[in-house]
């Protein structure tokens, strides 16, 4: 042995070959490249040196350098397999890979958004334009110009909030108020362009209501209005009757009842058969098998003369819907207080199309 005094220690490296086997994968690593790595390996060193060493020498000492090199690779490589082992087994307690991966909420349009926009679209693919108004009116345009006489009792339905601002500069007058209704934006269309018109007008609305199942203090409106030579109540019923057809499904049966509005004559209400019973009678329809969407009527001839158009040359249909109160029975909601809450089990429902209600469309 003492002829290899000075080479590197074969012994002293054998409390590190027992270490092996409870190395971390990083301490493997970095023992690997002490013992066998080949620049600085304590091994490959001693590998080295035996060219340095007499014959004999060299013979004993390089078997058990060889010898010892093959006890570290098969110790390295067993505490490698093992790890592997201990990851692949730790991963497959963690993770259930059969799993069905979690959903992600995706956002929906709001129930009434999505009334408005195929109401809106029916009436486009018709001819109708799109036209809209300002929600803070002067009472000329809500009332006035729409021929309500003044204190005439059909504005007490027509309560609202009055601003305590002038109108603006030029603006036709009286008080200015959160309008009650989308009627004025017929008045201002017909003002803003010459027959023919054919405009649908959607928009919020205000009105001194309180809040309970079926009423909201704001809610939304689609007026709808067409204006040119020749125009007759048959055109009103049939543009209506084929929107019936569309928007719940082709033969929904329809009626109009007589009805009063003091921008319309004659005026009426039209009711659609029950989309819950179809006809038969159910609490939702208060067993009467009909439910109201809107009101309607031949455009007064006095408000086409306070738009200054001949009312001798000139005829039109209108209509007001809500289609706050349509989303109710497109989805079967039953309280309109629920349109504005963030319940998120009512939105998933009514938003995911063939949901709440859907079911009974066909058209
Ligand atoms: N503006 C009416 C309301 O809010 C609804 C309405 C009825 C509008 C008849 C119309 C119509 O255009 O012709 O009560």
């Amino acid at each position: 042995m003492s002829d290899t005094t000075g080479y590197p220690d074969l012994d002293a490296l054998l409390p590190r070959l027992d270490a092996v086997p409870a190395l971390s994968a990083d301490a493997l690593e970095a023992e690997h490249t002490a013992i066998l790595g080949r620049k600085s390996g304590a091994l490959t060193a001693a590998l080295k040196s035996l060219a340095t060493l007499p014959v004999e020498e060299r013979k004993r000492y390089g078997a058990a350098v060889n010898q010892l090199k093959a006890r570290f690779e098969t110790a390295f490589a067993a505490r490698a397999a093992a790890l592997a082992e201990e990851r692949r087994r730790r991963e497959a307690a963690g993770v259930d890979r059969t799993m069905p991966g979690r959903r992600r909420w995706v956002g929906a349009e709001h129930p009434v958004t999505r009334v408005v926009d195929e109401i809106v679209g029916i009436f486009r693919e018709l001819g109708f334009a799109v036209a809209t108004g300002p929600e803070v009116e002067t009472e000329w345009f809500n009332f006035l110009a729409l021929n309500f006489p003044p204190d005439h009792p059909a504005m007490d339905m027509h309560d609202t909030l009055y601003l305590d601002a002038p109108p603006a500069e030029g603006e036709p007058g009286g008080k200015l108020l959160l309008r009650t209704h989308t009627s004025p934006v017929q008045i201002r269309t017909l003002l803003a362009s010459p027959p023919p018109v054919r405009v649908v007008i959607p928009g919020l609305v205000y009105r001194n209501d309180a809040m309970d199942a079926s009423h909201l203090p704001a809610f939304s409106q689609i007026e709808g209005l067409a204006v040119d030579e020749g125009i007759s109540f048959v055109d009103l019923k049939a543009t209506l009757n084929h929107f019936a057809y569309r928007f719940f499904s082709p033969g929904t049966r329809t009626r109009f009842r007589p009805s009063f509005f003091p921008f319309t004559e004659p005026s009426a209400e039209m009711d659609v058969e029950c989309q819950l019973c179809h006809g038969s009678g159910c609490p939702a329809c208060k067993s009467t098998g009909w439910m109201e969407i809107l009101g309607c009527g031949m455009v007064h001839p006095a408000v086409l003369e306070n738009c200054n158009l001949d009312s001798e040359k000139y005829t039109g249909w209108a209509f007001g819907m809500g289609p706050h109160r349509i989303a109710l029975l497109r989805f079967g909601v039953p309280d309109i207080r629920l349109l504005l809450g963030g319940d998120m089990r009512f939105l998933e429902a009514v938003g995911r199309p063939g949901g709440m209600g859907e079911e009974g469309k066909d058209g």
